[in-house]
């Protein structure tokens, strides 16, 4: 039988508030749930490039990352903050395996915009390096550092900045999971009134983008729940700093924004 696959974008936002969640996580792998876990970190990588002197600024949620911002952001995302996840996971007694996009060549993408620098997208993913990890019994949590895609072979391999949103959706798709839940900073999706809105079609979610009400780092999540839902049944947006959010969003589902096809 195939297990249930989720896959959980773990919000750099939320993540000095996670404890409970990794245990959380740590439970449901061992429950025979197949979590795969994707983080981001940027308020980490700010305040690294700040005490690095380097500038940042974000377009449309997405941060402009020139060479020296890159290795900035290779530096704080595939090894501080998924060396610290995959810790306390395993200090929690999980079995947690930690990876990026470039491991294996398992996740390629091309320049997004050249006014963005080092910026990825239209993600190719090769399930192999990460079916083989989950296939070993670990729980695979994954930086979105990524390989860029060369035609032509030789030269320097060239890593690319794609944001977290996007690699979880992208994922969530290619495997064909049960759900996607971003665990956010946010009690989930507000309306101009700051209202949490509970349920949205993902022609609903596109037209938040288009009125300015989704903004700034919604905005790559509600792009990755669009994608994702034309083979994953719902998607999920909810408070990553609640005691239990994972667990609870396992048991009852209830709090947070659920984007999906059928209501
Ligand atoms: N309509 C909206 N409802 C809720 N939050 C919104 C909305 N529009 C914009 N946002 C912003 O989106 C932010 C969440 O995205 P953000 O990228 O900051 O966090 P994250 O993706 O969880 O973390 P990271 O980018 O580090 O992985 C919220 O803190 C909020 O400021
Ligand atoms: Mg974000």
């Amino acid at each position: 039988m195939t297990k249930t696959t989720l896959v959980i974008k773990v919000g750099g936002s939320a993540l000095g508030s996670l404890d409970t969640s990794l245990a959380d996580l740590v439970a449901l792998h061992q429950s025979g749930l197949r979590p795969v876990v994707v983080h981001g970190g940027g308020d980490l990588i700010s305040s690294w490039l700040k005490r690095m002197g380097v500038a940042t600024r974000f377009v449309r949620g997405l941060r402009v990352t020139d060479a020296e911002t890159m290795r900035v952001v290779a530096a704080v995302l595939a090894g501080l903050v998924n060396k610290e996840l995959v810790a306390s996971i395993t200090t929690l007694g999980g079995r947690a395996f930690g990876m990026s996009g470039v491991e294996g060549g398992f996740i390629r993408a091309s320049v997004a915009d050249p006014e963005l620098g080092y910026v990825g997208s239209a993600l190719e993913i090769d399930l192999r390096p990460l079916n083989d990890v989950l296939k070993a019994g670990y729980i695979p949590v994954i930086s979105p550092i990524c390989l860029q895609k060369i035609t032509g072979g030789g030269g320097p391999g060239v890593l690319l900045n794609v944001n977290g949103d996007a690699v979880a959706g992208q994922l969530a798709l290619s495997l064909r999971a049960s759900k996607l839940v971003f665990l956010t900073d946010v009690a989930g999706i507000c309306d101009a009134s700051g209202e949490v809105i509970p349920y949205l079609s993902p022609e609903e979610a596109k037209g938040l983008i288009s009125s300015g009400v989704v903004s700034g780092g919604m905005i790559p999540k509600v792009e990755a729940c669009i994608l994702a839902l034309e083979k994953v049944q719902v998607a999920r947006i909810i408070d990553g700093r609640t005691p239990h959010a994972l667990l609870r969003e396992m048991e009852d589902g209830e709090g947070g924004t659920t984007i999906g096809r059928t209501r």
